[in-house]
């Protein structure tokens, strides 16, 4: 394999350790858990197959922001283990086959991390400027408008009375923002790159990248007015998009961070084979490509507008033709439907009960559309948004649901667990679970195998070229991806009516690979008059 054909042609899995498998019977999920569960992802004969995993924060943290607050970027929380722990997992992974990712926190510390107590220690303390330290205004009141991405947090500056400043949160206040204007905090991050590095991961996926720099100015931001009930994902998409067009933000996408991402990227280029991937947060595309930099900043970009779109085939087709469109010479495209701070595509797509079903056709896309497809625990069993009361709200920003724990049998704790879930287990798991679908030919674990499957051994699908077919009716998303020896045609039909069109002129037929009806016969179609049912996507060899 060449340099860079894992993350490129493979499929990357991401693990919310809190929420996969509790080894220790506590009630929330560890590196063990981990570990025992990997013949589930690769190297067995019933594993999903993928190629790599990405690991969310298991770093020692108070647990704020459930591990996105780090208080020591060199070890392990002991709720999920110790570095000796992380070590085997990495070696049982590796021997798998499978590469290892690691989430990387670079905008902020938690509040508890030893250079935040100094920092807030005195104005004169030498980690001081480590964090962005602003005089109120004559009134009293916060430096400038700047909000925390949380809705409940209000204002992202919080008086810190023994010193008389305010500091910067883009997040909840146990989320101190470094100050990345200062040398100091670049020579420090680097140094957590290379521990990591040095002790063998695969690659980083860097949390918010596009909010390293900020204006050193502190000035406002443009004013923008959304609904004030919106909430959580909706409320980030809602300021985003009226953000889009408008004056640049000045709490974000701050030019410098283009040098950040190089300086990041030759670093891990010091060593062989690693990665860096983005969670670039920006629903503008322009804005999106450039953290490709010229191929010298991050390899891959999360592309949230893609998420973003609603279940209609001209609004995906929309997106990736922009996406093929922009991108730098020699960049590659990602595509992703679900993560920890999102609701689940089951049950964010779902119209009157076909939220399943239409899962099974973002599947099909994902899995063959040109880029590197990133997926999220639980989504190849169909799991949705998990019911939590009230009273068992933990998170600041309403993503429980999509974070409640992995169904891995139908035992009271889902297999997740002996002790007392850290989130409720949804009801459901007795239905939707791993062990009730392995051995079913029709279950959504053995769609994504067989995806995944099909995916491995296509070169047309891992690196061919990507083409719209124009002849698709309207709610009907469909592409052909090309070699030099092979094509496949993957139709989407996006609505809930059957359709049948002419996908080419000729009258030839086309081998049916697959479809997401389990009931449909594989065989010959004819691709003058294709046929698709209510919700259904196909692949079809055309040669
Ligand atoms: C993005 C992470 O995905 C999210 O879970 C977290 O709350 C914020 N960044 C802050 O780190």
């Amino acid at each position: 394999m060449a340099v860079g054909d894992w993350w490129r042609y493979g499929v990357i899995y991401q693990i919310y350790p809190r929420s996969f498998a509790d080894a220790d019977g506590n009630g929330i999920g560890d590196l063990d858990g981990i570990t025992e569960h990997l013949d589930h992802l690769a190297g067995h004969a019933d594993s999903l197959g993928v190629d790599a995993i990405w690991l969310s924060p298991f770093y020692k943290s108070p647990m704020a922001d459930y591990g996105y607050d780090v208080a020591d970027y060199r070890d392990v929380d002991p709720m999920f283990g110790t570095l000796g722990q992380f070590d085997t997992l990495l070696a049982e992974a590796h021997r798998r086959g499978l590469k290892v990712i690691v989430d990387f926190v670079p905008n902020h510390t938690s509040d508890q991390h030893e250079w935040f107590i100094e920092s807030r220690s005195s104005r004169d303390n030498p980690k001081r400027d480590w964090y962005v330290w602003a005089d109120p205004k004559p009134d009293g009141s916060p430096p400038n408008n700047w909000r925390s991405s949380f809705a409940e947090v209000g204002s992202a500056w919080t008086m810190d009375e023994t010193t008389g400043q305010y500091y910067l949160h883009s997040f909840m206040r146990e989320q101190p923002d470094l100050n990345w204007w200062n040398p100091e905090v670049r020579d420090a991050m680097d140094d957590v790159l290379r521990f990591w590095l040095d002790r063998g991961v695969d690659g980083f996926r860097i949390d918010v990248a596009h909010r390293m720099a900020k204006d050193p100015e502190l000035a406002d931001n443009p004013l923008i007015e959304v609904d004030a009930e919106l909430r959580g994902s909706d409320r980030r998409e809602a300021l985003l998009a009226a953000s889009n067009g408008g004056e640049d933000l000045r709490d974000q996408d701050w030019p410098e961070v283009h040098e950040i991402l190089r300086r990041f990227r030759r670093t891990i280029s010091e060593y062989d084979d690693r990665m860096a991937v983005g969670e670039v947060y920006l629903l503008d595309m322009p804005k999106l490509v450039s953290y490709y930099g010229r191929g010298d900043e991050l390899d891959l970009c999360h592309n949230f507008v893609f998420l973003h779109q609603p279940w209609k085939a001209d609004a995906f087709r929309a997106v990736v033709e922009e996406f093929e469109g922009l991108l730098p010479e020699g960049t590659w495209p990602d595509y992703f439907l679900n993560n920890h701070d999102h609701s689940r595509v089951v049950t964010r797509y779902d119209d009157g009960g076909n939220g399943r079903a239409r899962a099974r056709v973002a599947a099909m896309m994902l899995l063959t559309l040109r880029g590197t497809p990133f997926l999220y625990q639980g989504e190849e069993l169909g799991m949705r948004d998990g019911p939590v009361p009230p009273d068992r709200i933990v998170d600041v920003d309403g993503r429980d649901p999509e974070r409640t724990p992995m169904h891995w049998d139908a035992s009271p704790g889902a297999g997740f667990t002996t002790g007392e879930p850290w989130l409720p287990i949804d009801p459901e798991h007795e239905r939707v679970n791993a062990a009730a679908q392995r051995g079913d030919a029709t279950s959504m674990l053995s769609l994504y195998r067989r995806l995944l499957q099909l995916r491995r051994g296509s070169p047309a699908l891992r690196q061919g070229a990507y083409a719209s077919l124009t002849s698709a009716p309207d709610g009907v998303f469909a592409y052909l991806r090309t070699t030099s020896d092979e094509q496949l045609l993957v139709a989407l039909n996006m609505t809930s009516d059957p359709v049948r069109f002419a996908a080419t002129p000729q009258g030839a037929g086309g081998q049916l690979e697959l479809s997401t009806d389990p009931g449909r016969h594989i065989g010959q179609v004819p691709l003058a008059a294709l046929d698709l049912g209510p919700d259904e996507g196909v692949i079809v060899r055309l040669r």
